[in-house]
């Protein structure tokens, strides 16, 4: 047998656009405050965590069996919370589910990507997007945003008239930058993408509760190539559980299913999703309190004198950083783990509890003295 460490992955028959390649990941550190991974910051409350166990303990009853493929009760639930929250009416026909939106893109990208076809997204934004469009066979376009890190409409459009692309990634709010896109450029970069291909278009809504604007969801309507992302990572405090859908037309999520495994969604992911929307009204309101926090991190980043982007996020970008590298270390030093997306210059912080910006932003302001020193 050969010795492990003696075998490494370029050594396996592996596809040439893999090799060289380091998996996602940011690191997991085991700090006091970790403000790096725009997670929520709020356990879910004990009366949902019983009400989890009561529904997982129902759904282990019938494990010998497999789920409900098509996940009705879930998805007829997320349809529902949707039409409330979303100002758009929305049908069970119009959503789907997948084990976080990250494997909603990937499901995506297998139906409308793939070899022979590329993605485009407007950089700096998700930086999964390129890397699932990497492992599902897809190139993977490079598009330009504003210096300020807004999206650059006009060249937007231009690069979609250029390079034709199968799918168009939207992110609004975008990570790392924070930045919300209004509908009208939405539409737009519709209209090009529909005018070059015509082509799918993919609005990422991963962190759209926390915005001010409201969601591009209603923007569905009419348009069958206009998918709109989710995810209870986020907004429902629920990272750990894996549950992202969409809401499309219904012909989109009947592609979807071409590529979906047989029973990709365990019974127990359903029935602990289905707890978690039982508690909307509770879970939205930490979003309401984060919300304050986020505003206020810009306000004191501000103050402090740091630049700051503009945020519809659960998380700001500050800097610039002569040194961003440097920079991060100096505030892990200091306990708090923020996150270097590899923008040149800004560093990320995900909004925590009220204690956690307290720390976050005493590490900051004495980073800010050390550097006028
Ligand atoms: C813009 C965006 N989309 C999608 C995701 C994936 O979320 P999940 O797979 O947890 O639903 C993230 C996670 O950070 C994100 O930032």
């Amino acid at each position: 047998m050969t010795p492990n460490e003696t075998v490494r992955i370029d050594d396996l028959p592996v596809r040439d656009e893999l090799r060289g390649k380091s998996p996602y990941g940011a690191p997991q550190l085991d700090v006091p405050v970790q403000l790096n991974t725009n997670e929520n910051p709020y356990p879910l409350p004990e009366s949902l965590v019983a009400r989890i166990a009561e529904r997982v303990a129902e759904a282990a009853r019938g494990l010998n069996r497999y789920p409900d493929r098509d996940a009705v009760e879930l998805r007829t639930e997320l349809a529902r919370y949707l039409t409330r929250t979303g100002k758009h009416p929305v049908a069970v026909e119009n959503v789907w589910a997948a084990n976080g939106s990250n494997e909603v893109l990937q499901q995506l990208l297998q139906t409308f990507g793939g070899p022979g076809r590329t993605a485009i997204g407007f950089e700096p934004s998700y930086s999964m997007h390129a890397l699932i469009a990497r492992g599902t066979g897809t190139g993977w376009i490079s598009g330009p945003r504003h210096e300020d890190f807004r999206l650059d409409v006009a060249a937007a459009e231009k690069a979609i008239a250029e390079h034709r692309p199968d799918v168009v990634f939207i992110t609004s709010p975008n990570n790392p930058t924070g930045t919300a896109v209004a509908a009208d450029a939405v539409l737009a970069l519709y209209e090009a993408a529909q005018a070059a291909r015509p082509s799918m278009v993919v609005v990422d809504e991963a962190y759209v509760e926390f915005s001010h604007r409201d969601s591009l969801l209603p923007l569905i309507e009419g348009r069958p190539n206009l998918v709109v992302s989710r995810t209870m990572s986020k907004a429902f405090g629920a990272a750990g559980l894996r549950l992202g859908y969409l809401a499309a037309h219904p012909a989109v999520v009947d592609a979807v299913q071409l590529v979906r495994l047989p029973y990709h969604l365990s019974a127990v992911t359903q029935a602990t999703a289905l707890a978690a929307l039982e508690h909307t009204d509770t879970l939205l309101g930490y979003v309401e309190q984060l919300k304050g926090e986020r505003d206020r991190l810009v306000t004191e980043l501000r103050a402090i004198g740091f630049e700051v982007t503009d945020s519809d996020a659960n998380f700001v970008q500050f800097g610039k950083f002569p040194d961003t590298h440097a920079a991060w270390q100096r505030i892990l030093d200091r306990g708090v783990l923020v996150r270097d997306n590899g923008v040149p210059g800004w560093l990320r912080v995900t909004a925590g509890t009220p204690e956690e910006n307290d720390a976050f932003l005493d590490a900051v302001r004495e980073l800010m003295k050390e550097q006028e020193r």
